[in-house]
């Protein structure tokens, strides 16, 4: 191969934002094809939220990465060592590839050949039709069950799953209310993706504005940030609502858990339902729905956007950019 491996390692436990001194960028020795599997390139990481939730002691869908580990994130590359005809060289795969160069891929059910490289938009697979659209899809369509002529209220929704799933509702005939931190993020939910509605939560007052956009409350609120968003969307759903829990960023870097929403007890007036979910659990389900996304956007009905860092050194600034809002779509880095 030629290359000399490189990867980023945890080096102490975060306290807040994720900090330089926490990781260090490392050499690695060359891996070698585990059975069954392949070693990948990593062309470009995928940065989530759920990163940094890695990164904390706690029990979570995935144990948390061990100091010393590299970090722990999606990414897409092309096969250049392989031990299995499932992985042909050259070919590009998406997967759990961490903050590295080059990567040990076992054939573990994530690991996802997905062809030749020039038939696979590697910023499209990330950014709209791989992990990101797949949650949207699931958490929109199966657990929020979406239909026309909904009120769908979705958070973070200039973020890279938020901005989906709201178009999603979109395409389904709902009237959809976008929440975002900034007044530029909120005039593109509504002059570029056409939602009805934006509230900055920075600026506004959340419950009165809700109220106001809101009229006939709350089908279905898709939540990527939890605390006092969540709450005051509890406040306002309509009978019957939907609420999909998706993600609670506002909570991924403290130490100390958020209260748990006071407004819960309208659930039972309202007769409504409040449902985690793992897109993780639905990874089968990635080329039925890969497909789907990929002809909306051909049809001109989903855009996405994606955020470019460069090189590993980027990943602290990258991975924080979701937590100070830097971002609008998909954050990526060019490995
Ligand atoms: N359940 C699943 O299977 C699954 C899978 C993937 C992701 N997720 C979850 O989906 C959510 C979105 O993830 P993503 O990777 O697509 O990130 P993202 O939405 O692209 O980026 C995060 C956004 O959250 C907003 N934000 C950050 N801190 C906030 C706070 N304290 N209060 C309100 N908004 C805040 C920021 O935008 P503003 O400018 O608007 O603040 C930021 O742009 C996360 O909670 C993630 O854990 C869940």
């Amino acid at each position: 191969m030629g290359d000399q491996n490189e990867g980023v390692v945890l080096r102490r436990r975060p306290e807040g934002l994720l900090t330089h001194d926490d990781v260090e960028l490392v050499d690695l020795p060359m891996p070698e094809p585990p059975d069954g599997g392949c070693v990948l390139k990593t062309a470009w990481l995928g940065i989530d939220a759920t990163v940094r939730s890695w990164l904390s002691e706690g029990e979570g869908y995935f144990p948390a990465v061990e100091v010393g580990a590299v970090v722990r994130c999606s990414g897409i590359g092309t096969v250049v060592a392989s031990a299995s005809p499932k992985f042909p060289v050259g070919h590009v795969v998406s997967c759990l590839s961490g903050w590295q160069r080059y990567v040990a891929l076992p054939d573990d059910g994530l690991a996802t050949p997905l062809g030749p490289p020039e038939s696979v938009d590697m910023l499209a697979m990330l950014a709209v039709y791989g992990a990101t659209g797949l949650t949207a899809y699931v958490g929109m369509i199966d657990v929020g069950e979406v239909k026309e002529g909904d009120t769908v209220v979705v958070s973070a929704a200039a973020g890279a799953t938020g901005s989906v799933a709201a178009q999603i509702a979109k395409i389904q005939g709902a009237r959809v209310i976008g929440i975002a931190g900034t007044d530029e993020k909120c005039g593109w939910l509504t002059d570029g993706l056409g939602l009805d509605g934006t509230v900055n939560y920075r600026t506004d007052d959340v419950a009165a504005r809700l109220k106001e956009l809101c009229p006939k409350r709350i089908d279905v609120f898709f939540d990527n940030v939890g605390g006092s968003i969540l709450d005051a969307c509890l406040a306002r759903l309509a009978n019957g609502g939907r609420v999909v829990l998706c993600g609670a960023i506002s909570s991924y870097n403290d130490e100390h858990r958020p209260p748990g929403p006071a407004n819960y007890l309208n659930l039972i007036q309202r007769r409504a339902s409040m449902r985690g979910f793992l897109s993780l659990d639905h990874w089968g389900r990635f080329p039925e729905v890969a497909a789907v996304l990929a002809g909306w956007v051909a049809e001109g009905k989903l855009q996405y956007r994606v955020e470019e860092f460069e090189g590993l050194e980027s990943g602290v600034d990258a991975l924080n950019a979701m937590f100070t809002g830097a971002n609008t779509g998909k954050i990526v880095i060019r490995v």
